[in-house]
């Protein structure tokens, strides 16, 4: 690729040429955010993806979202910067394995995050995101059991939140998994006024110093609208660049984990998109989702229930 190639304008060009929207996670680089022509949480960019008249979405998040995608608009060209981006939710939870756990629980109803394969949500009875899995769990039969997978983190909050009993597959996310409560409480002593946000997908541990818990458009919103100007935010650090746009006058400090350190938090899978490789996934119209009709079919099932259930 020539050095000299000015990325943002070539980037442009593309979108007009091709016909592209540009579709972007909370959690990609600042400079990514910046070019997407929407950037959202997972549900709120499902809902665009399933909406668009674009000929070409270019998904700039991790590969399972480009998969939502691609089930939800068929006829449109998906392609995502890195075929490499996954989800270590998506890896815990194979199909195998997953079809082997709900025929062990035949009369359950399964209740699957949107951070999976499109075989596993082929195998699935409704999706949720951390957006609206509380609505939906409240909205289903009160006398059937519930599956829920992969996330056990988001799982036990969706239990103590709803009272629904729930079997919980025992996946987590990496990064939620690194933050710890011992340090965050360190850093409230230099921080005492502020307030701490988590994503569900970290354990009950953060979750019950949380001041805030919820999807990145529910934390977002939290952040902006409150008179507090200090927050410490256990999810990725990446969704700070959008804080700071909303709230440049506010202070966002990301929350550690057991090393004191911040790092451990970028997510490895978010962090494969780059500038350029969305350059080239543009112009060569690749890596690009594909998925056999029948189960686009089948995952669409599931994920079609989730958008008529989701408020
Ligand atoms: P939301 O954007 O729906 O909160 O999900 C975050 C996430 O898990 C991305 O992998």
């Amino acid at each position: 690729l020539d050095p000299l190639i000015d990325l943002e304008a070539e980037i442009a060009r593309l979108r007009e040429e091709k016909n592209a929207v540009i579709l972007a996670h909370y959690y990609q680089e600042g400079e990514i955010q910046d070019i997407a022509d929407f950037v959202g949480d997972s549900l709120d960019l499902s809902r665009k993806a399933a909406a668009t008249d674009a000929d070409m979405i270019v998904f700039c998040g991790v590969r399972f979202m480009g998969e939502v995608a691609k089930i939800l608009s068929p006829d449109k060209t998906v392609v995502i910067p890195d075929a490499e981006a996954g989800c270590s939710l998506e890896d815990s939870c194979q199909p195998d394995a997953f079809r082997r756990f709900r025929e062990q629980h035949p009369d359950h109803i399964a209740v699957t995050y949107i951070n999976c394969s499109a075989e596993v949500k082929a195998l699935s009875d409704v999706i949720v995101t951390s957006s609206n899995a509380e609505a939906i769990v409240r909205a289903l039969p009160e006398d059937k059991p519930i599956l829920f997978a992969p996330d056990r983190h988001l799982g036990a909050y969706m239990q103590r939140i709803t009272g629904r009993e729930m079997t919980l597959w025992p996946g987590s996310c990496i990064i939620h998994e690194q933050f710890s409560a011992r340090e965050i409480t360190k850093l409230q002593t230099q921080y005492p006024e502020a307030l701490i946000v988590a994503h569900p997908e970290c354990p009950e541990s953060i979750l019950s110093v949380a001041d805030a818990v919820g999807s990145t458009r529910k934390i977002l919103d939290f952040v902006k609208n409150a008179e507090a100007q200090e927050f410490i935010i256990a999810t990725e650090p990446h969704i700070m660049h959008q804080m700071e746009k909303d709230a440049p006058e506010k202070t966002f400090i990301p929350a550690p984990g057991a090393d004191g350190g911040c790092d451990c938090a970028n997510c490895p899978f978010m962090a494969k998109n780059t500038m350029e490789k969305i350059y080239l996934a543009m112009v060569n119209e690749a890596p690009q989702i594909v998925i056999p009709e029948d189960l686009r079919l089948r995952a669409l099932k599931p994920l079609k229930r989730m958008l008529e259930m989701s408020p």
